[in-house]
């Protein structure tokens, strides 16, 4: 699929991304970016079959993400920091997936709950002030693509989290958080 196809499915064509949208905008597109590289990191972790599939299935869609992010964001508009999120995004990636198949499920488990939220929100916002419905269903799309790869981790890591497992997502969880406060302002 080129860009052109992959914008045309998306319905990002024509969308103009409206002032009080660009931090989120700038937030969704760092958050592709570490996404992407999260990816990339888990992916050096060669000796596991697992993990290598999940990454490569799981990485294509962060990369359809990031090209549609691309081009709704000027570039003026994007994060000064991608630099740390792809560092970020590596090493939780590579760190993760050292510990085995299922704490690196648990970790996508952890970043993709995150996420589903961190759309849902901007999904709401839109929706509640009627503004860009285009830009909606953009969203919408990314993040039922987002709750798919949530349920593919959780499901592949199967029996409820232990204490260690609940902790390390819950840091997953604010670290993300404490990460799009940041690439929301800068
Ligand atoms: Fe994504
Ligand atoms: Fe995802």
């Amino acid at each position: 699929m080129n860009n052109n196809d992959l914008i045309e499915r998306y319905k990002a064509s024509n969308i103009s991304v409206p002032m009080s949208m660009i931090g989120w905008m700038r937030s969704n597109h760092a958050g592709e970016t570490g996404a992407v590289w999260i990816y990339i990191g888990s992916r050096c972790v060669f000796w596991n079959k697992d993990i290598k599939k999940m990454s490569r299935e799981h990485c294509q869609t962060e990369k359809n993400h990031l090209i549609i992010m691309n081009h709704l964001l000027k570039n003026q508009n994007k994060s000064k920091l991608l630099l740390i999120w792809r560092v970020l995004g590596f090493s939780l990636g590579f760190f993760s997936a050292v510990f085995g198949y299922r704490f690196f499920c648990v970790t996508i488990q952890a970043v993709e709950t995150f996420v589903e939220k961190h759309y849902q929100e901007q999904i709401e916002y839109l929706y509640t002030h009627s503004i860009s419905y285009d830009l909606l269903k953009v969203l919408e799309i990314c993040c039922e693509e987002e709750v798919e790869h949530q349920n593919d981790a959780g499901f592949k890591k199967g029996k409820i989290n232990n204490y260690i497992e609940n902790f390390w997502s819950r840091v997953v969880g604010s670290g993300s958080s404490l990460a799009v406060s940041i690439s929301k302002l800068i």
